[in-house]
């Protein structure tokens, strides 16, 4: 069975290995990719965005979208993370194609109405551009298959805060909206991610089988094991986006649970996804008042990490 998504994206070099998979996959029928900042300024997203559709040989419409949170201010792009260019800070080659004339909101809202029950919308920045495609039609809740977002953290903890994973914290007032959006929404988060590693074995399966577009790869992301060398001590990365596409095709690899989410926009706690059981009562009622989503919880590292690099080797 082929999916048909749109992959809304900061890219960013965990990004660029999830495109990757979302251009190569025989069951993913890739209708779009919508950028964001987050990992790089929203020009910079777009650029690696039709970079990276080009050197799989692909013509993929890449629609830019939000340059800013919602109501805060923007932090500065994690350059020690991702490089200033989002890949690393490798040498990059020129890119020939332009994005689409439409806004990523718009271009979400059009391909929903298009397919309706069809399409899959998969997040893997700030959700900026699905909160505002939820303000320019509300009626998509309705008519999208499932919306995956790599985001959040259950019982993980935060990677940019001591309780925030970066996506929501980016735009916790964005998240507020769109996972209580009262549609189908499953989040793949931190508690999922961390487990996986991406090795510079599986790396170099997938230098060698993605030509120009594996040394791209290869090289950004031995920039970002860098990173988790120094900072958290694992020798390779975590592959956080794929993940959300690991969730869409290989679910079995996955425990979920259901429940309700909501997210803090501001004080200490900004950008904290906070989850309430299904059917579990607390003091009071607030916390389960929103709308039941799935929420990953358990996943078999190994097996997802192995099915990134068979996937692209
Ligand atoms: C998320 O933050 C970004 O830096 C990654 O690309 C991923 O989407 C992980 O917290
Ligand atoms: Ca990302």
């Amino acid at each position: 069975m082929s999916h048909p998504i749109i992959f809304d994206t900061d890219p960013g070099v965990d990004d660029a290995q999830a495109i990757a998979i979302a251009l190569r996959h025989p069951e993913l029928e890739l209708l779009g990719l919508t950028t964001t900042y987050g990992n790089v300024d929203v020009e910079t997203a777009t650029h690696n965005a039709l970079l990276l559709a080009e050197l799989a040989g692909r013509e993929v419409p890449v629609a830019q979208g939000a340059a800013a949170p919602l109501v805060k201010a923007r932090h500065p792009p994690p350059a020690h993370i991702h490089g200033a260019n989002g890949l690393g800070d490798i040498a990059l080659p020129p890119v020939e194609g332009k994005a689409d004339s439409r806004s990523a909101p718009q271009f979400i809202v059009d391909t929903l109405n298009a397919r309706p029950g069809e399409v899959t919308l998969v997040a893997v920045g700030p959700v900026g551009n699905l909160a505002a495609a939820l303000q320019l039609d509300p009626a998509i809740t309705g008519k999208v298959k499932r919306v995956v977002i790599m985001g959040g953290s259950i019982r993980e903890g935060g990677n940019v805060t001591p309780v925030a994973e970066a996506n929501m914290f980016n735009d916790p007032d964005a998240a507020a909206r769109v996972l209580t959006a009262g549609w189908p929404l499953t989040l793949v988060g931190l508690d999922v991610t961390h487990r996986c590693v991406l090795t510079g074995e599986h790396m170099a399966r997938i230098e060698a089988g993605q030509g120009a577009l594996g040394k791209v790869l290869a090289g950004s992301y031995d920039f970002y094991r860098d990173f988790y060398r120094e900072f958290l001590g694992i020798d390779g990365c975590c592959p956080h986006d794929s993940c959300a596409l690991a969730w869409l095709l290989r679910p079995e690899l996955f425990t979920t649970g259901r429940g309700h989410l909501s997210v803090a926009t501001s004080g200490d706690a900004e950008g904290q996804t906070i989850f309430a059981p299904e059917g579990r009562g607390f003091i009071e009622a607030r916390w389960s008042h929103t709308p039941l989503v799935e929420v990953c919880l358990g996943v078999d590292g190994e097996a997802v990490s192995d099915w990134i690099a068979d996937t692209l080797a």
